[in-house]
């Protein structure tokens, strides 16, 4: 496809606002409420670089990829979902032990020089179970398959061997009537554990491991001097699931909207009592699960209510992003929770429908901050999906929809952005393409970057720091005013 068809399909902007006009926007005026104050309503949410070390340890490259987008001087940006377990997960960010303190102050610092000390910088904190790839079918079939009474007695053999040899020769479909359902799932999609895995001790118990992993972690992001915390209560990871109505443990932690709340309640106000008094603890979670028998606005509300009575600084509210609903992996592949009706929810892309991805969720944090208000709670609330346009953000904000307006990907894109409209420079903005290059490149656990940054980009330059193979630049180019 080429550029200019791409360009086609960008939110039309009659004109960009002068630098006087900017000024006066709500967009680029100060926040203060409670304990969360900020600069600007200006917000760059939780995107993952695929940068750090394999030890889950702040990288250079992490360090970059912050201090890049503080160079644009919003109000905050929030560091990637950090795992808050001392397990290894590969190049994703941990803090679930001191020794990654160091590396997180060293990126605060970076993010305070680089904007001037104009960013706050949060940090997203989340648990995730378990998920396995995709296995090769025979071999699952052969060694991992529990035989039992159903497949015994639909197998024309009683040796165990002979019945695993026998279902490598069924069809699919065959398998699907003989297997209980999770079995199935695990062949074709990858095993992955649920919440309501209570017969597995770990999963049973999460409710009593849970609050102290999430306090320490956070009492560590005070330690390492970043301004506060969001706990990651969205999309497809443990405390999503809890909440979800899917969510069927008959514990006190499921079932009901009271118990599925309890335990984000509960690992909020162990948050809260572990860090000072006037640290800042907010949380993202879903507007809308967008899957069958899931959460919806309903629920949300209720759950906004619930976490602004628990003391929650903000409530940054997204949407869908489940596995439920996620796309069939490749053998050898993991599930990827954005690849279904859900996940295109989450991150929405100009081929969604005739509304396009702009200010597509807005409607859900509207809902939320209009019940919050009628019970007499000024919680900040965030929106984010499809914002591209300082006019977007200047309408959400005028007409009481949101307190914050965040954009992910048109800040990726253009990191500068934020900027070049307060110094009327809107103009040479490089807008998103909403076509997500870069998602795929998190679904395939590679560096994050953006098709836009490389355009024009000089190979030969031994200063730009470049993907493994050397093909694409690892930050964005910088701005060359026109
Ligand atoms: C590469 C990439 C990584 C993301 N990682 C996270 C994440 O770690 N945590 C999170 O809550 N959302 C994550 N998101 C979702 C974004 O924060 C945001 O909600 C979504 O992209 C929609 O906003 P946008 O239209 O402004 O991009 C990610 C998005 C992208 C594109
Ligand atoms: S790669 Fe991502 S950030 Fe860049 S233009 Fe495409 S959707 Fe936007």
């Amino acid at each position: 496809m080429s550029v200019d068809r791409r360009e086609k399909r960008l939110l039309p902007i009659a004109h960009w606002p002068s630098a006087e006009e900017a000024s006066a926007m709500r967009w680029f005026s100060p926040l203060d409420e409670g304990r969360l104050s900020l600069k600007t309503r200006t917000w760059i949410p939780a995107m993952v670089p695929w940068r750090a070390t394999p030890e889950g340890e702040v990288s250079d490259a992490v360090i970059e990829w912050y201090a890049r987008f503080a160079e644009g001087r919003p109000g905050a940006i929030v560091i990637e979902a950090t795992g808050i377990r001392d397990i290894p997960s590969g190049p994703l960010l941990r803090i679930g032990h001191d020794r990654y303190i160091p590396g997180l102050r060293r990126l605060a610092d970076a993010v305070r020089a680089a904007s001037g000390g104009e960013t706050k910088l949060f940090i997203q904190l989340i648990d995730f179970l378990s998920i396995k790839r995709r296995p090769h079918r025979d071999k699952f079939i052969l060694r991992f398959l529990k035989l039992d009474e159903r497949i015994r007695e639909a197998a024309p053999s009683a040796d165990d061997a002979e019945i695993r040899e026998w279902l490598c020769d069924q069809e699919d479909e065959r398998l699907q009537e003989l297997f209980p359902a999770r079995e199935f799932e695990s062949m074709t999609m990858g095993y992955r554990e649920r919440v309501t895995d209570v017969d597995i001790p770990e999963i049973a118990s999460l409710p009593e491991s849970l609050p102290a992993l999430f306090a320490e972690a956070a009492a560590r992001a005070e330690a390492a001097g970043i301004d506060g915390v969001e706990l990651h209560y969205a999309h497809a990871y443990t405390m999503a699931s809890f909440l979800s109505r899917r969510n069927t443990r008959n514990d006190g932690y499921g079932t009901t909207r009271e118990g599925r709340v309890r335990l984000p309640l509960e690992v909020l106000r162990a948050v809260r009592a572990r860090v000072k008094k006037e640290y800042p603890v907010g949380l993202r979670f879903l507007g809308d699960e967008v899957i069958q028998g899931g959460s919806d606005l309903e629920d949300a509300t209720f759950f906004a209510l619930r976490f602004a009575e628990a003391g929650a600084d903000f409530l940054s509210i997204s949407k869908g992003g489940k596995f439920e609903d996620a796309k069939q992996p490749k053998v050898g592949e993991a599930a990827y929770p954005y690849t279904g009706p859900s996940g295109h929810e989450c991150m929405p892309t100009v081929k969604i429908d005739a509304q396009g991805p702009f200010s597509r969720n807005v409607p859900l944090a509207a809902a939320i901050r209009a019940t919050l208000r009628k019970a007499g709670k000024n919680t900040p609330i965030i929106t984010a999906g499809g914002i591209c346009s300082p006019w977007q953000a200047e309408e959400i904000l005028s007409s009481g929809e949101a307190d914050i307006v965040a954009a992910a990907r048109q800040s990726l894109a253009d990191p500068d952005w934020f900027q070049k409209i307060r110094d009327g420079l809107g103009s040479q903005v490089r807008r998103c393409f909403f076509t997500n290059y870069c998602e795929g490149l998190d679904q395939k656990h590679k560096a994050v970057t953006c098709q836009r940054w490389d355009r024009d980009f000089d190979r030969e330059d031994p200063s730009i720091l470049r993907s493994a193979d050397g093909k694409r630049r690892l930050t964005a180019p910088h701005f060359v005013k026109n």
